[in-house]
């Protein structure tokens, strides 16, 4: 009926049923934090059931990893929930006559992980998430965040690749939700997971999101990042979504940087950077090691004057940094009126892009 063009509504009169998501297509790339948002009942929940085959959509596939999960076999989709894809939910799931250690170590028990592997593991999980002491408290003796911790420590001790979170923090009051918010953040920035968050709280959404799809009626409204929908909005709806938003407390350093324009790796030659340098008309340059790690900076006048070298003996350690999660606000001590491009890392100290006074003021006036 859809393919005819029925609407909803039609639909709905017609049969009684729900399209609960209707012809999206969207691609979540690897390590990515991906908000999906909309009003109650848009779709939000039935998209991000899909993900792990609760919901069996239709028609149409879902690729992980070059797999259309839509036909895996019962033990296939088995195995994805167990290892690849963990799911939190919004009331906890907590198993009331077991410890937080126990609830924890929940996932990896019915994998038949040794004990003590088991443990080690729930521990560093439960340590992630803040909650170091409590692993022999009960549920009951917790509150609404501290649960909603342990589920969350819960679903990383599969490691899993995949997070998938149905408003985990809907419960819980706005300054523990902003605890979690941040935890959360910080623990994607670590673990380098993808991490697929639902919320109906555009704040949330844009707080959070590396990008961010707006759903209405089951449809895909608008997909970008936070900074495109103020920019670009798709239509009306947007517009008045994103109304009352403070925008230098909702972007995110992340979705304002950009790629540097010249970056040198340790044992680079001085001559190909100062080449690259002068012809992008610049006087330094980032240099990073084989983990992509921020090891300082290169001057042009420096390695100018030693040509035929390695640059690695010219490198200034002493290097300014901001966190990719930094929101923009919280940046303006530093740039200011300096044009300088200054190095955005995460928390294991990676160069991820860097930015200068005028990505803010652009991505602010817009
Ligand atoms: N199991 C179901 N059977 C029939 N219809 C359903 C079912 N689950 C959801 N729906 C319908 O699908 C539509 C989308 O619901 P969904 O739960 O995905 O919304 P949501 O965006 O998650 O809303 P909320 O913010 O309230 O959780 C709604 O119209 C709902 O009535
Ligand atoms: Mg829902």
């Amino acid at each position: 009926m859809l393919d005819e063009g029925k609407s909803i509504q039609e639909i709905r009169e017609k049969t009684g049923l729900a399209v609960g998501v209707n012809n999206i297509s969207l691609d979540i790339e690897d390590g990515e934090m991906f908000v999906i948002v909309g009003l109650s009942g848009s779709g939000k929940s039935s998209l991000i059931r899909c993900m792990n085959m609760l919901n069996i959509p239709t028609k149409g596939e879902l690729v992980i990893d070059g797999e259309n999960i839509c036909n895996y076999n019962k033990s296939q989709l088995q195995e994805l929930r167990r290892k690849k894809v963990a799911m939190v939910f919004q009331h906890f799931g907590l198993l009331s006559h077991r410890s937080v250690l126990k609830n924890v170590e929940y996932g990896l028990e019915v994998q038949d992980v040794p004990k003590e592997e088991r443990a080690k593991k729930a521990k560093e999980a439960i340590k992630l998430v803040g909650l170091e002491g409590w692993e022999n408290y009960f549920p009951r003796q917790l509150s609404g965040g501290m649960k909603q911790r342990v589920g969350l420590a819960r679903a990383l001790t599969n490691e899993p690749e995949i997070l998938l979170m149905d408003e985990p923090f809907s419960a819980l009051d706005p300054l523990i939700r902003r605890d979690m918010q941040t935890e959360l953040l910080s623990i994607e920035d670590y673990m380098d997971k993808t991490i697929i968050f639902i919320t109906h709280d555009m704040n949330e959404a844009f707080r959070l999101g590396d990008r961010v799809a707006l759903l209405k009626d089951g449809e895909l409204v608008q997909v970008g990042k936070p900074r495109d929908f103020f920019e670009n909005p798709a239509n009306d709806y947007v517009s008045s979504f994103i109304e009352d938003v403070d925008k230098s407390r909702i972007l995110r350093v992340k979705t304002v940087m950009r790629e540097p324009i010249v970056l040198a790796k340790l044992g680079d030659r001085t001559d190909k950077i100062l080449e690259d340098l002068n012809n992008k008309d610049r006087d330094f340059c980032y240099v990073i090691g084989d983990k992509q790690e921020l090891l300082g900076y290169v001057e042009s006048d420096t390695i100018g004057k030693h040509p035929g070298h390695k640059i690695d003996s010219f490198v200034v350690e002493e290097v300014e940094s901001i966190n990719r999660n930094a929101f923009v606000f919280e940046t303006f001590s530093k740039l200011d009126e300096s044009d300088i491009d200054v190095a955005v890392t995460d928390k294991r100290n990676r160069l991820r892009g860097v930015i200068d006074h005028q990505d803010i003021v652009s991505a602010l006036t817009h």
